[in-house]
């Protein structure tokens, strides 16, 4: 294939992106192209010209190819390690700083198991600190662009599987079996705002987070997009806050000079500035 070839593509594929109502140019080529690939297949159809006509012509097409881009694996305590060292390093200090006073943004929480994890993991500290009344002062905003995801984030209620990597004492004190599936109990549901929104384009919901998780997000985004997302979680960090990226994401970009790294291998940066 030849670079003009190529660039023809890489043209066609934003159009198909523009008719299924993806917002601006956030994803990478490379993703879109791939997940167009993907319903390519599934509709049987071999050139990108004929998709467009396909996702022109087929009611709900549009969706099922957001759908696909916006894949939203995840589960409770997802890399056990990165929250090891989260609690360690980072969030019991700071939760002792603030004595409870957390505000918290789970941006890309999928179905809900990481802004629960992360109820689950202050709510840990909180007892081995002997301070339960700590757990009513923490809030956590959870945002994700795909509003079916977020309906599961409400009913809380999970398949076994989304508690494979839970330690078992935890995942006993916070879920409760129901048939084959687990309940998130109110207590670690509570503190937990859930909230459609999409991070190419909408403003975050507050302008004072203190803990920003955002993983297994930008992998999909080009770069451009990657450094204005990481500026505006650097304006709306408080000074000593903390950002958690997912384990192949880096902070890069202008916003690495407002950040100290507190962890490399389990991507935990401080805001320094
Ligand atoms: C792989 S999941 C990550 C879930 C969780 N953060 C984790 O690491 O387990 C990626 C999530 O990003 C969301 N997402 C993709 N593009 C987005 C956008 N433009 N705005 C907000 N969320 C988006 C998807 O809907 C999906 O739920």
């Amino acid at each position: 294939m030849t670079a003009l070839d190529d660039a023809g593509h890489a043209a066609l594929a934003r159009r198909i992106a523009d008719a299924a109502g993806l917002m601006g140019d956030v994803y990478k080529d490379k993703c879109l192209r791939r997940r167009i690939g993907v319903r390519m297949r599934a509709c049987g159809v071999h050139t990108l010209e004929d998709y467009l006509a396909v996702l022109q012509r087929v009611a709900g097409e549009a969706e099922r190819l957001r759908d696909t881009l916006t894949i939203n694996v995840t589960r409770f305590y997802r890399n056990p390690e990165t929250w090891d060292a989260l609690a360690r390093s980072a969030l019991a200090p700071l939760w002792a700083e603030r004595e409870g006073r957390l505000t918290v943004w789970s941006a890309g929480c999928a179905s809900g198991e990481e802004p629960y994890t992360v109820v689950m993991l202050v709510a840990e500290i909180a007892r081995a600190a002997a301070r339960p009344e700590w757990l009513g002062r923490l809030h956590v905003d959870a945002t994700d662009i795909d509003r079916v995801s977020l309906e599961r984030a409400a009913a809380a209620r999970y398949r076994s599987d989304a508690a494979a990597d839970m330690p078992a004492a935890v995942r006993d004190r916070y879920l409760a079996a129901d048939g084959d599936d687990f309940v998130v109990l109110p207590a670690i549901r509570r503190p937990v705002a859930i909230r459609r929104l999409d991070l190419g384009g909408d403003p975050p919901l507050r302008a004072r987070y203190d803990f920003i998780l955002c993983r297994n997000v930008v992998i999909y985004f080009d770069r451009a997009m990657q450094e204005r997302l990481f500026q505006t979680f650097a304006d709306c960090l408080a000074p000593g806050g903390i950002l958690l990226l997912g384990k192949v994401e880096t902070l890069l970009g202008p916003a690495r000079d407002r950040f100290q790294l507190v962890d490399a291998r389990e991507r935990i940066y401080r805001r320094t500035a």
